[in-house]
Parts: structure tokens; C-alpha cells; sequence
């Protein structure tokens, strides 16, 4: 009998080493090594194709004799998909779909693979049940569209030949997580598990040119449970969050080898599935009558979509001795960094009220051109002095105060002239070359926060 291999795996980042270690020499985390069996070769199971021993020696081209082809595309039903994959989905291209649980990664999929006119899809689910899987479909859609093929089964070398039969156009497997192979001993959802299944799809994909979309869970810190290695194995990764409180969820691209990342796709989730939102500054900006002290709007721009979006902050008298600071939907450092600049630039007593900041919608922004919507907001509360909800900002702010300029303003300008904005706060240096004239939306140019609160406040 052969003796059985095994080795120790990070069951954070992948590392293998031959030992037992206390803390990963790759990723520094502690107490994430255990044993997984190896046991390649043992079996003579045949993964995808392998079985026929073709194996092409590839020789080196010169890069001006290699034929250009352009990738070919397939447009999926959904529009905000298509758009975070870079415009539409590539033939024989993995990706890879993570997400908390709960937040809809298999709704999204099955809602894909039904929609899908005239495709073969085959929908591989090692989570749930035919029944269970039945009762989703019906809830999304009474006439699905597609060729879509349901198969429950976790063992890949099984899957491979269900594929063989069925030739799907598009394969989708929910979860890596759950699927194992016969070619390795340890359990679903290890390292080694999740390497190998994955790297047996990644061969089918390749080989057949269909493209693979897999589920994978989510550890509590956000990363793509299982191995990093996952994230450098597949052609794009994308993000599916949101709050589950909250209706709207956001399709993030962090890696995609056929477009590019920053984009963003939003869905709101309903009782009949999710359904995209075109529009999306109209659902971040909350209807109201009058007008409130401490809410701004930023023109910010996600990806290449410029989006409106509504800031709130509230500033407050510290009760206990050492003011509060949170922050939801914005790094908190930037805000501590902003609020330092209003106390030296233009004298705000901060250091001893409590300053919290929420971003409305649940988004994440990251754009710097929010910072000067974010200021405006602290300032409102601060003094207890609404702003017009007809005004909005698109511009960054420095260390010394300044106001600095941002990427692509006109069509910043142009959205928020699109939604009914009367005026639009923007830097000084930013309006170079830019037609003024195009515009009926007022341009108010700034270069000094100190201008901005006397503009504000008179
Ligand atoms: P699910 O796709 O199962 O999440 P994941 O695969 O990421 O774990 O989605 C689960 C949630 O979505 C569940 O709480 C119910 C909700 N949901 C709706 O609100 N409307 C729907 O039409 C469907 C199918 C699910
Ligand atoms: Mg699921």
C-alpha cells in the first residue's frame, strides 16, 4: 500500500509546509496550520480530460506572431453584470463570486441562469436541494428563459461527467467550498480541496472555452474563504455586499483579467429576486421636505459611473471625557484627517464633540472627491445650519486646507445637472479647459476651505 502524503496547509493564505508551525511565515497568522492528506496519484480517477493523456508541448512564439483575437463576448440577461465584467462575459473565463452568507450570491446565479435566452446552463449546487432550488426559481421568475439544467452533486469527477453529456454553454458551481475531488483525501472546503477543484475547473473552462462562474464563501474579517490562492487562480473575482438589512446590494469587481476593476453593479433585492438599479443616485439620495442640518451631497464617481451621493453627519457634545469618532461607509482616518483641517483652517473647537458620519445607502466610498461633501456636512451640524438640498460637491481636500481638483468633473457636473441640482461646488484648478458655458447647472468654484464656510454661511 502507498504510503499516505500529507502536509500542513495556512488555511488562511494556502501555505504548505512540511511541519506543523504556530504562525504562517506567509500571511503572519497564527494557529491556521492544519495537516491535509495529499494523496495525488494514488487514485487513477481521471479529472477533466486528464484521462487521455494529451499533453502539448508548448514552444515559445514571438509576441508579433502571435494572432490577435479579440476575446469574444456573450451579453448576459443582466445588464450590471455585464458591466462589472467588463462588458459581457468571456469565453472560457472563471470567475469567481464571493459574498457573506445570506446576501444573495445564489439568487443572483439562478436568476443569471435563468434569464439567460436560448444557453444551456448547467447550475451545480453542493449547498442545496432540487426542491429548495425549485422554490428560488419560482419566487424569481415564472417563465425562465434559458436551458437551465439543475445538478446536486459535490463530487467533481461525477460533475465532469454530467458536463460531458450535457455540453452546457455556461457552468455555475455554488460553492467551491462544498465540492471535493477524489484526488485529494481531505475534507470539502480545505485548502488543498478547494485548490484542486478549482484547478480542475479552471482546465475544463480553458479546454472547452465555457465560461465557469463559482460561489465562494466568506470568512468573518471578508476575505474569500479558504486560500488567497483561489483570488490568483481565477480570471476575475468579484464582491457581492451589502448590508441584509438593507435592500441594496453592490457587485464589486477586485480582479479581472478582461476589464477594468472599479466597477459597480447595483441591485436592489426584492421579493421576486434581485432586480437592477440603472439609476442609482436616485436611491441614494433620500426624498425630504425640508431641510436638515448635517446632510450633504458629494458627486462622487464609482468605476466610470459618476454617482450622487448623500453624506450625514452628526457632531455632537462629547458626554464622557474622550470624544467619539465612527465613521460608516467612509474610512475613518481620512474623517479624523478632515476634522484636524477644519479645527486648524478654520477654528472649530472638534477635539471635544463627538463626530459621527454615516454614508448613505450603505456604500463604501472611497473616491476623495467626497471629502469636501463630508466637510460641508460636519460644518451644517456643527453650527446647526441646514444646506440646500439643491447643491452638491465634487472636490478633495488637502492637509493645509485646499481645495483640490478631481478626475473627470465634467461628467460629474453633468449628472448632478441631470438631477435637478441648481449648484455644484468644485475647485478652483478644475475647471481648466473645461466649457463652462455647457453647463446650466452653477459652477461655484472654491481653493480654500476657509471660502467654503463663508459661501455656506455667509
Ligand atoms: P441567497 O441567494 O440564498 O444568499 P447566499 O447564496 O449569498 O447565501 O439569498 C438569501 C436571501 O435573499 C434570503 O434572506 C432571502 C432573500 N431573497 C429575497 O429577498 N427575495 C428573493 O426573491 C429571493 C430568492 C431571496
Ligand atoms: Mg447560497
Amino acid at each position: 500500500m502507498a504510503k499516505t502524503k500529507s502536509a500542513y496547509f495556512c488555511q488562511s493564505c494556502g501555505y504548505e509546509s512540511p511541519k506543523w508551525l504556530g504562525k504562517c511565515p506567509s500571511c503572519n497568522q497564527w494557529n491556521t496550520f492544519v495537516e491535509e492528506v495529499i494523496d495525488k496519484g494514488a487514485l487513477n480517477v481521471p479529472t477533466w480530460k486528464s484521462a487521455s493523456g494529451t499533453q502539448r508541448l508548448n514552444k515559445p512564439s514571438k509576441v508579433e506572431q502571435i494572432e490577435a483575437t479579440t476575446e469574444e463576448r456573450t451579453l448576459t440577461s443582466d445588464a450590471e453584470l455585464d458591466r462589472v465584467l467588463g462588458g459581457g462575459l468571456v469565453a472560457g473565463s472563471v470567475i469567481l463570486i464571493g459574498g457573506e452568507p445570506g446576501i444573495g450570491k445564489s439568487t443572483l446565479m439562478l436568476q443569471l441562469a435563468l434569464n439567460m435566452p436560448n444557453k444551456r446552463i448547467l447550475y451545480i449546487s453542493g449547498e442545496e436541494s432540487e426542491q429548495q432550488i425549485k422554490m428560488r426559481a419560482e419566487r424569481i421568475t415564472n417563465s425562465p428563459k434559458a436551458d437551465c439544467y439543475i445538478l446536486t452533486e459535490t463530487a467533481t469527477q461525477n460533475i465532469f461527467k454530467q458536463i460531458e453529456q450535457l455540453e452546457p454553454e455556461i457552468v455555475i458551481v455554488d460553492s467551491i467550498q462544498t465540492l471535493h475531488s477524489a484526488h485529494i483525501e481531505s475534507t470539502p472546503g480545505s485548502v488543498s480541496q478547494v485548490r484542486e477543484c478549482t484547478a480542475e475547473l479552471l482546465r475544463f473552462a480553458k479546454e472547452t472555452a465555457t465560461p465557469v462562474f463559482l460561489i465562494g464563501h466568506i470568512t468573518k474579517d471578508g476575505a474569500i474563504a479558504g486560500p488567497k490562492i483561489l483570488e490568483h487562480m481565477v480570471d476575475t473575482v468579484l464582491q457581492f455586499e451589502g448590508d441584509r438589512h438593507h435592500i441594496y446590494r453592490i457587485l464589486r469587481s477586485i480582479k479581472n483579467r478582461f476589464g477594468a476593476t472599479a466597477e459597480l453593479g447595483i441591485y436592489a433585492m426584492q421579493g421576486n429576486g434581485l432586480r437592477e438599479v440603472s439609476n442609482p443616485s436616485e436611491i441614494l439620495l433620500s426624498q425630504r421636505d425640508e431641510e436638515l442640518s448635517g446632510i450633504t451631497i458629494g458627486a462622487t464617481l464609482e468605476g466610470a459611473r459618476p454617482m450622487l451621493i448623500e453624506t450625514q453627519a452628526l457632531v455632537s457634545i462629547s458626554a464622557y471625557g474622550t470624544p467619539q469618532r465612527s465613521a460608516t461607509g467612509f474610512d475613518i482616518r481620512r474623517m479624523n484627517m478632515l476634522l484636524a483641517v477644519l479645527e486648524k483652517k478654520c477654528g472649530f473647537r472638534l477635539g471635544v464633540k463627538d463626530v459621527f458620519l454615516n454614508i448613505a445607502g450603505g456604500i463604501k466610498v472611497e473616491d476623495p472627491a467626497i471629502d469636501l461633501a463630508i466637510m460641508a456636512a460636519i460644518i451644517s451640524s456643527h453650527e446647526d445650519i441646514s444646506i440646500s438640498s439643491k447643491i452638491c460637491f465634487a472636490a478633495e481636500v488637502g492637509l493645509s486646507g485646499e481645495i483640490r481638483a478631481v478626475n473627470r468633473i465634467e461628467q460629474r457636473i453633468a449628472e448632478a445637472e441631470k438631477l435637478g441640482f441648481e449648484k455644484i461646488v468644485v475647485s478652483n484648478y478644475n475647471l481648466k479647459g473645461v466649457d463652462r458655458d455647457k453647463f446650466k447647472i452653477q459652477l461655484i468654484t472654491v481653493s480654500k476651505i476657509e471660502e467654503v464656510f463663508a459661501l455656506l454661511f455667509g
